[in-house]
C-alpha cells in the first residue's frame, strides 16, 4: 500500500484518486501522525512509499507542519509534492525560502538528468534536448538549496529548483502538482512512482474498496446504531447499500416522500432496497403534510424554505423515534430492550467536503441542502458516519455499480431536494403534481430510447439534466371534435459538466415530436407542449 500523509491541500485526495486509478491501495492520514504510529504502521511489510501532500497553508501564513522524522527512515521510497516537497528540503537539510510572489498557473518544466521519476516523461523535447513538461505550479515559498546528497531533477525559469532527488534513498520532490489534470503527465509521474519505484501492483480495484470500507464501517459502528436518510439519489442510495453490507439491520433507512417526487419513485426505491438488498426502509408519506404547508404559497424561495423545513420537522420525528430506545416484545418471552440509534450516515463526498473548507477539519459537517438536516446530528446526540466522504462523484458510481446497485439508478440525472416542488412554477396543487409526474416520466421514457447513431449513447445519457416544467396557465387546444382548453408543459434537457453553466440540448426533432405527441395524447390535462431553449447563464436550469 502507499501512504498520502495530508498537510491539508484541497487536492490531497486527488492524489489518492491518481493512485487509485492506477490500481494501487492507498490511504491518506494526516501528517501530524506520530512516529511511533507510522512505525507500526510500517510494520507488517506492506507498506512501500510514501507521499507528502501539498498544504493549504498560503505564502503569508507559513505552516509549521512537518512530516514525522521517521518517514525519512523507513527505507521505503517518498515523494513530497510542493509544500510535501519543502518539508522534505527543509527536514533533511536543504533550505526553503519565502518566495515574494505565489506562482500560480502553468509552466514549462525542463527535466533534467535521467531520473527514475521523470526519465521520458515529457510533452515535448527542446532543442536543448531536455524533455519539457507542462505543469501546475501553486507556491509561494521556494526550495533555494538542495539538502545532501540530493541532485536537481527539474526547474523553470522561475523554480530553479522545481524538482529533486536522492535516488539512492529514492527520496524524489516536484515543486508542481502532478495531481490536477493540468498536469497534462501528472497521473504517468504518480504512477510511475507508485509502480516503478515503489514497486506496487496494479491490482486492486473498486471491490476491494468495499471489503476495506465494510471492515471500516463494523469497526467503527461496533454494535450501535445506525440511521440514514435515504432519497433515492445516487450517493445516499450508495451509501445506504455500503452500509448495509456491512452492518445489516443495525441499519435504518428512512425515506421521506413529500409527494413531489417523480412518477412511481418511492415504489421504486422500497422494491430495490427492501426487495432486493433486503435493508430496513421506513417509509414515510407525507405528501399531504407537506402540499397543506404549501397550499396557497407561490414564491420559489418561500417554497423552498417551507419543504426544507418540513423535510427536518419529519426526520426529526423519525429520527428521534428510531434513536429512543425502545422496549419491545419478543415473542412470548417477554420484553427485550433495543438500544436506539447512535449514529446519523450521510452520503456526503468528496467534492461536498471541499465546498465546505472541510478538507483539512476532518470533522467538518457537511450537510447537503438535499437533505437538510443541519444541526441534527447535535441535537439528538448522534455521530456521523460519511463512508463516502473520500470518494468523488464517478467512483461514488462505481462503487455503486460494485455493490450490485442497477446502472440506471447510479447514472441517473441529479434531482433537486425540493422537487417537483420547483417544477411547478407558482403554487404546488397536487393536480399539477399528478399530471407533471405522467408527463415527466414520458419525457424520460423516450429519452432513453432513442439512440444517437454517431456515440450509441441514448439522449438520456447524452443529457446532463432533463425533466419538465409544469406551468399554470391554460391554452387552447383542438382534439377531436373538441375544443381543449388545458396546461402546458416544457421540456427542459440540458448539457453540463459542472451545472454552474449550461446549454440547452439541441434534441432531435424527432425524438421531441414523439415526446410531445405521447405526452397531449397520454396527459388528460395538457394539451400543448414546449421545449425551452435557453441557456444558463442567464437562464438557470431549473425555471425556479
Ligand atoms: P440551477 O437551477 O441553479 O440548478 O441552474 C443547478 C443544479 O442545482 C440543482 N438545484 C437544486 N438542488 N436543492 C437541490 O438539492 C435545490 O433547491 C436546488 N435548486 C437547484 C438543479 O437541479 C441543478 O442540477
Amino acid at each position: 500500500k502507499i501512504l498520502i500523509l495530508d498537510f491539508g491541500s484541497q487536492v490531497t485526495q486527488l492524489i489518492a484518486r491518481r493512485i487509485r486509478e492506477a490500481h494501487v491501495f492507498c490511504e491518506v492520514h494526516p501528517c501530524d501522525v506520530t512516529d511511533d504510529w507510522l512505525r507500526a504502521y510500517a510494520r507488517d511489510g506492506n507498506l512501500k512509499g510514501i507521499i507528502l501532500s501539498g498544504s493549504h497553508a498560503s505564502v503569508y501564513e507559513e505552516s509549521t507542519d512537518k512530516a514525522p522524522q521517521v518517514v525519512f527512515e523507513l527505507g521505503v521510497p517518498v515523494l513530497g509534492i510542493c509544500y510535501g516537497m519543502q518539508t522534505m528540503a527543509h527536514q533533511l537539510g536543504g533550505i526553503v525560502t519565502s518566495g515574494h510572489q505565489r506562482e500560480f498557473g502553468h509552466a514549462d518544466v525542463r527535466a533534467h538528468g535521467h531520473t527514475a521519476l521523470l526519465k521520458g516523461i515529457q510533452d515535448y523535447a527542446t532543442s536543448m534536448g531536455h524533455g519539457m513538461l507542462r505543469v501546475w505550479m501553486s507556491h509561494g515559498d521556494k526550495v533555494t538549496e538542495l539538502p545532501p546528497g540530493f541532485k536537481l531533477m527539474a526547474s523553470t525559469d522561475s523554480c530553479p529548483i522545481a524538482g529533486m532527488a536522492d535516488e539512492e534513498r529514492r527520496f524524489y520532490a516536484v515543486q508542481f502538482h502532478p495531481e490536477v489534470t493540468h498536469t497534462k503527465l501528472g497521473a504517468a509521474v504518480l504512477e510511475r512512482f507508485v509502480l516503478d519505484i515503489c514497486g506496487t501492483r496494479a491490482d486492486w480495484i473498486m471491490g476491494d474498496y468495499i471489503s476495506e470500507a465494510v471492515a471500516q464501517i463494523r469497526a467503527q459502528v461496533g454494535d450501535e446504531e445506525v440511521i440514514l436518510g435515504l432519497s433515492g439519489g445516487v450517493d445516499s442510495s450508495v451509501a445506504a447499500a455500503l452500509i448495509h453490507r456491512a452492518i445489516g439491520d443495525q441499519l435504518t433507512c428512512v425515506f421521506v416522500d413529500h409527494g413531489l417526487l417523480r412518477l412511481n419513485e418511492g415504489d421504486r426505491v422500497m422494491e430495490m432496497f427492501v426487495g432486493k438488498l433486503h435493508a430496513k426502509v421506513v417509509r414515510v408519506d407525507a405528501a399531504e403534510q407537506f402540499l397543506g404547508h404549501l397550499a396557497g404559497v407561490s414564491d420559489p424561495e418561500a417554497k423552498r424554505k417551507i419543504i426544507g423545513r418540513e423535510f427536518v420537522e419529519v426526520f426529526k420525528a423519525q429520527a428521534l423515534a428510531l434513536t429512543a430506545s425502545a422496549a419491545i416484545k419478543n415473542g412470548e418471552s417477554g420484553s427485550r430492550c433495543v438500544k436506539g440509534a447512535t449514529w446519523l450516515a450521510q452520503g456526503t463526498i468528496y467534492p461536498d467536503v471541499i465546498e465546505s473548507g472541510g478538507a483539512k477539519n476532518k470533522k467538518a459537517v457537511v450537510i447537503k441542502s438535499h437533505h437538510n438536516v443541519g444541526g441534527l446530528p447535535e441535537q439528538l446526540g448522534l455521530k456521523l458516519l460519511e463512508p463516502l466522504r473520500e470518494l468523488f462523484k464517478d467512483e461514488v458510481r462505481e462503487l455503486g455499480v460494485a455493490l450490485g446497485l442497477p446502472y440506471h439508478m447510479v447514472y441517473r440525472h441529479p434531482f433537486p431536494g425540493p422537487g417537483l416542488g420547483v417544477r411547478i412554477l407558482g403554487e404546488v396543487k397536487k393536480e399539477y403534481a399528478d399530471l407533471l409526474r405522467r408527463a415527466d416520466a414520458i419525457f424520460i421514457e423516450e429519452l432513453n430510447n432513442f439512440v444517437d447513431e454517431a456515440t450509441g449513447k441514448n439522449w438520456y445519457q447524452l443529457t446532463s439534466q432533463a425533466f419538465t416544467v409544469f406551468l399554470p396557465v391554460k391554452s387552447v387546444g383542438v382534439m377531436g371534435d373538441g375544443r381543449t382548453y388545458d396546461y402546458v408543459v416544457a421540456l427542459r434537457a440540458v448539457q453540463t459538466s459542472d451545472f454552474m453553466t449550461a446549454d440547452w440540448a439541441e434534441l432531435p426533432y424527432a425524438l421531441l415530436k414523439k415526446v410531445s405527441s405521447r405526452i397531449i395524447n397520454e396527459v388528460r390535462g395538457i394539451n400543448r407542449v414546449t421545449y425551452d431553449v435557453s441557456s444558463k447563464p442567464p437562464a438557470t436550469i431549473e425555471w425556479e
